[in-house]
């Protein structure tokens, strides 16, 4: 009698805990987006440009440039990275391999040999796919895609060579390019100063030699949700087996149908002039998405349906929808936070790879398309989803359908973070009785919260 009552008791206070951390993440997670750049999923994302000098020439430099993608699930996709910089004083670029200058600048003042480039301020972009093999260097030309970390390492690596005139000719002469901008192609990066690190070392494909660079700098660019400016993109709805309430994106998730300030701000599906509003759109060279009419507008919704309860197993399917007319998702990438993350069984038609930000903590997965299959998610219209399903294992000290605990705790799409429902609307099970656990756990939530935030930060 006795042991029985305690086990009630502590089943309810795991219960209870489950319901304040649940909590908890909601807020913790809209305190790291609001307040800082700082993503707690990815604490050590960032893009770092590395200059390797390989010679020193009569006049200055050639360096082979290579940025690398450490961000576990944000990537840079079509129409590409641009990157640009400062020159600490004369430089001019006499050529470049594998990625180009978009303007020349004013060389007037060469003659004969005509720089590539005379600006102090170059931009430089990525060559397109299809480049001749004479015009490439490794890892070049792919149209400044670059793939995340964890989705594939080999393409997160994008480079290209630059032959330096005017500059320093030795390492105590050079000086180091200044006031880098990465742009992707919008805002949102923030570059560091450019630091003298270690010298590169490379090793032949035989591994019977190595060599190393003259001279390396690193620089580092971190991404900001917050600085990018950007209105939300993304809305995760619910349902479940257990209760026919869909619960749909909050209204007005990424912005409002209006018609007085924004008119043809968003299409209906059935518009009869939907096909000459897309290819008007299509014509001009914005980037700003053109949505179906929704109550959410927003450009993707992720649908997480509660479908089957086995004994030992439960099964969710995952919907992503696009209601972007503008917008083909290559690459497109899901990171989504669930408790049960650290027991998926399977996942049917996404990679899956866990992510660890901290030790101990697997809660966060990130899904993604499978190539050929369902890794490009077609604009709005018809074809314009992508589904799967995940067969989780039961842990029993866990597990519930009570209190919205089968529901993601955050979702981010392509690397932005996606409005949820608020938790009080989540699904119930017929009968549940909350009231008296959430007026009880506020102080809870507060002090899990600011645990949360002091975990993260340190
Ligand atoms: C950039 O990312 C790499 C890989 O995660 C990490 O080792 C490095 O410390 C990061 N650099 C900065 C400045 O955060
Ligand atoms: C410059 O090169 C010399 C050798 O030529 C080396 O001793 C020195 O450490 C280098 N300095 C830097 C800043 O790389
Ligand atoms: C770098 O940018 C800052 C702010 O945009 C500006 O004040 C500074 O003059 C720039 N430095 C160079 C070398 O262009
Ligand atoms: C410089 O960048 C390279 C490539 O990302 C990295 O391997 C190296 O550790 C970095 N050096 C420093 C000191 O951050
Ligand atoms: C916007 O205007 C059109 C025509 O003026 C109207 O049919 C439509 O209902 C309006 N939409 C909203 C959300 O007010
Ligand atoms: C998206 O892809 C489809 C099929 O490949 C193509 O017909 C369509 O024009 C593309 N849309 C955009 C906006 O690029
Ligand atoms: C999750 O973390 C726990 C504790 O660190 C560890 O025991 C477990 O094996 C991890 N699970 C997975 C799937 O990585
Ligand atoms: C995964 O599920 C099994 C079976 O319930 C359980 O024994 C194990 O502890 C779970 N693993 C984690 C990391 O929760
Ligand atoms: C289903 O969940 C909603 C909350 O989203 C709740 O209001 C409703 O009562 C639930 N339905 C049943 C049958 O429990
Ligand atoms: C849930 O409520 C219904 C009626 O509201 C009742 O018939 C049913 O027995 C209740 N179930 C439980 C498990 O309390």
């Amino acid at each position: 009698m006795e042991s029985l009552s305690s086990q009630c008791i502590s089943r309810s206070i795991t219960k209870l805990t489950g319901f304040t951390i649940f909590l908890a993440f909601f807020l913790s997670g809209s305190l790291f987006t609001s307040i800082e750049a700082y993503d707690a999923l990815d604490p050590n994302g960032n893009i770092t440009i590395k200059w390797d000098v390989i010679n020193w020439t009569p006049d200055g430099y050639v360096a082979v440039v290579t940025m690398y993608n450490f961000q576990q699930y944000r990537h840079i996709q079509t129409p590409g990275w641009t990157l640009g910089w400062t020159w600490a004083k004369k430089e001019v670029i006499w050529s470049m391999v594998g990625a180009q200058t978009t303007e020349q600048g004013d060389c007037s003042k060469f003659k004969g040999n005509i720089p590539h480039c005379c600006k102090k301020d170059p931009t430089v972009v990525d060559l397109l796919p299809g480049t001749p093999y004479n015009q490439q260097i490794a890892n070049c030309c792919r149209g400044g895609v670059l793939n995340s970390w964890a989705q594939d390492p080999a393409t997160a690596v994008s480079s290209f060579q630059v032959s330096v005139g005017q500059a320093g000719t030795t390492n105590k002469t050079v000086k180091l390019p200044r006031n880098f901008t990465l742009k992707a192609p919008g805002p949102g990066y923030t570059c560091g100063p450019a630091k003298i690190v270690k010298p590169t070392k490379f090793q032949t494909a035989d591994k019977r030699r190595t060599t190393q660079a003259l001279m390396t700098w690193n620089v580092t660019c971190t991404y900001s949700q917050f600085l990018s400016q950007k209105t939300p993109t993304c809305c995760v709805s619910l349902s479940s087996f257990y209760n026919d309430t869909i619960v749909p994106c909050p209204t007005c998730s990424c912005g409002c149908q209006n018609n007085i300030t924004q008119p043809g701000s968003c299409v209906e599906a059935d518009s009869p002039y939907l096909a000459s509003a897309i290819s008007a759109s299509s014509s001009k060279t914005s980037n700003t998405p053109l949505v179906q009419c929704t109550n959410h507008m927003c450009p993707v919704r992720i649908h997480w349906h509660v479908k089957v309860n086995y004994k030992d197993y439960w099964r969710v399917k995952v919907t992503i929808t696009n209601f972007n007319y503008r917008m083909n998702y290559t690459q497109w990438n899901l990171v989504v936070q669930h408790p049960n993350f650290d027991n998926l069984t399977q996942s049917f038609s996404f990679n899956y790879k866990g992510l660890t930000p901290y030790d101990g903590l697997n809660d966060t997965a990130m899904l993604w398309g499978v190539k050929f299959y369902n890794d490009f998610l077609n604009q709005a219209g018809p074809f314009g989803n992508v589904q799967s399903e995940l067969l989780f294992q039961k842990d029993r000290s866990k597990f519930t359908f009570e209190k919205g605990w089968a529901f993601p705790r955050r979702v981010y799409f392509n690397g932005d973070n996606c409005v949820m429902p608020s938790p009080d609307a989540y699904p119930w099970l017929p009968n549940a009785s909350s009231r008296l656990i959430s007026s009880l756990s506020y102080p809870i939530i507060t002090l899990l919260a600011a645990l949360a935030f002091l975990l993260a930060s340190a």
